[in-house]
């Protein structure tokens, strides 16, 4: 059985932050979160949240995850005092307590269920994850005998210049027999440089510790600082986009590109430089995306193609041509073989099959039919100020250039709409419709000026 304490109450100081630390974002989701989804290997008996710093926003973030435990830490006094503070919750508790940092989000799940199982199989009193860092400067440098067995961990600031040497750190991962931990936990002091109850004095009393060295030190960057926020995305973000160079995708240059952990990207898709796929978006097969476009929270369907483009929850279907330099905003929904051209916005607008917004349009609101051509310029005026309307178009319809479609509004199928119209009622189905003022030649005339020279 195991119970998990993730350390959440630090404000965080060196972030610079009124956002408490946990609850900065790498790659999409939050610090604390991804801790959260290291655990998926070991199915813990209780998970426990200890807060203090900004605790209802933590919390909120938390809000959607089951079976979480929130203990509150009311003064941060330090990782060892945030401990103590499960131990009304595990009252005759029997097995082992996986602590974790808040601020590890690249922990590898099976990095925490081997640490899990050697703890276990050793049956130490304690295990704790360790790394050899190049530069361990900040850490807590770990101190053990020939056997692996930890006689010592001292912070940094409270380290010798002789004890700085030692490359080995603390990474903030530790598993503990809770009945052994039981016996020292109440008992720490506050007896250190920063005049804190550390978690880490525990190991001078119990017997045996273990030190488990972590093969990809990698995976136990602490962040305190936005610099190690930024190291953190910047390896996640190698992890990620290795992932899916491996699975089929091509990403003409990785460098340039960002992809958040919580995409999906279907084989053969290629990613042009300078792009950036973020929240909750799939990209399916064959599609082409970029260069320069941002895709959030979207669906993009098979062999479409994006350049240049920002799309935010929204949803391409298959064989789509989007951009250069569109907007589709607040669920746009463009249909299979569409194309959307340059500056052209989409908002909330939904677009049947085969259907062209090709050259400078806003959409708002609309429900288009398929095979619609809308005309360069064509602008719903959806708002008058107080509420937004909706405007709906029949199947191959036309739309001529720089019309404006004044809604709420209900165009028919096969309708074509003069140039430069501005449309104000409804338009029945197949029928042209024209409404500007009809055009007027004057044989003869001349400007002012002309004119009065005749006469002198
Ligand atoms: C800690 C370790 C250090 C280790 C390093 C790894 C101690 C004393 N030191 O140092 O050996 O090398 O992590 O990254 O444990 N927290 C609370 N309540 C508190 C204090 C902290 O919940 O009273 C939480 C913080 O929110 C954070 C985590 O504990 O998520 C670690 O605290 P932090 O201040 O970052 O510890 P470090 O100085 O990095
Ligand atoms: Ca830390």
């Amino acid at each position: 059985m195991v119970a998990v304490a993730i350390l959440a109450a630090g404000k965080g100081t060196r972030m610079k932050s009124s956002l408490p630390k946990v609850l900065h974002s790498v790659g999409g989701k939050t610090m604390v979160e991804r801790v959260l989804e290291g655990l998926s290997g070991i199915n813990p008996e209780h998970q426990f949240i200890i807060f203090g710093f900004g605790k209802d926003q933590v919390q909120n973030a938390l809000s959607h995850r089951p079976n979480l435990t929130f203990v509150e830490q009311a003064e941060q006094l330090g990782t060892g005092h945030a401990v103590q503070q499960v131990i009304p919750h595990l009252e005759g508790f029997e097995g082992d307590l996986l602590v974790l940092n808040g601020d590890l989000p690249l922990l590898r799940p099976s990095t925490i269920e081997n640490l899990v199982k050697t703890h276990q199989e050793k049956g130490n009193a304690a295990t704790l994850l360790t790394a050899q860092l190049p530069d361990p400067t900040g850490y807590g440098r770990v101190f053990c005998n020939d056997q692996n067995i930890v006689t010592e961990i001292v912070e940094h600031r409270d380290c010798t210049p002789a004890q700085r040497q030692n490359p080995r750190i603390n990474a903030g991962a530790y598993c503990f027999n809770w009945q052994a931990l039981m016996q020292v936990l109440p008992h720490l002091k506050a007896d250190n440089d920063q005049k804190e109850y550390y978690l880490t004095d525990v190991v001078k009393d119990l017997n045996p510790v273990m030190a488990f060295n972590v093969e990809d030190y990698q995976e136990i960057l602490g962040i305190n600082n936005r610099k190690q926020l930024a190291e953190a995305y910047a390896i996640l973000q190698d992890r990620i986009k290795d992932q899916w160079m491996a699975a089929g995708v091509t990403l003409i240059d990785p460098i340039s590109t960002t992809i958040d952990t919580t995409v999906h990207i279907e084989p053969d898709v290629i990613i042009e430089p300078q792009t950036h796929l973020r929240g909750d978006t799939t990209i399916g097969t064959g599609s082409r995306i970029g260069p320069g476009s941002l895709i959030e929270d979207s669906q993009i369907g098979a062999n479409v193609t994006v350049a240049f483009s920002v799309i935010s929850d929204s949803v391409i279907q298959d064989g789509a041509r989007v951009g250069p330099y569109a907007h589709l905003r607040g669920h746009a929904v463009v249909g299979e073989n569409c194309r959307i051209g340059n500056f052209v916005e989409l908002k909330k607008a939904t677009l049947g099959d085969r259907t062209n917004v090709a050259h400078l349009s806003y959409l708002g609101d609309a429900t288009l039919g398929t095979q619609v051509n809308v005309g360069a310029g064509t602008i719903t005026a959806n708002y008058d100020g107080y509420k937004k309307h909706p405007t709906i178009i029949g199947d191959r319809t036309k739309t001529g250039s720089n019309s404006v479609l004044v809604a709420p509004i209900t165009i028919g199928s096969d309708v074509t709409v003069g140039a430069g119209s501005v449309i104000t009622k409804d338009v029945p189905d197949d029928c042209l419709v024209v409404a500007r003022a009809p055009q007027k030649s004057v044989p003869g005339w001349r400007p002012r000026h002309l004119r009065e020279e005749k006469k002198e």
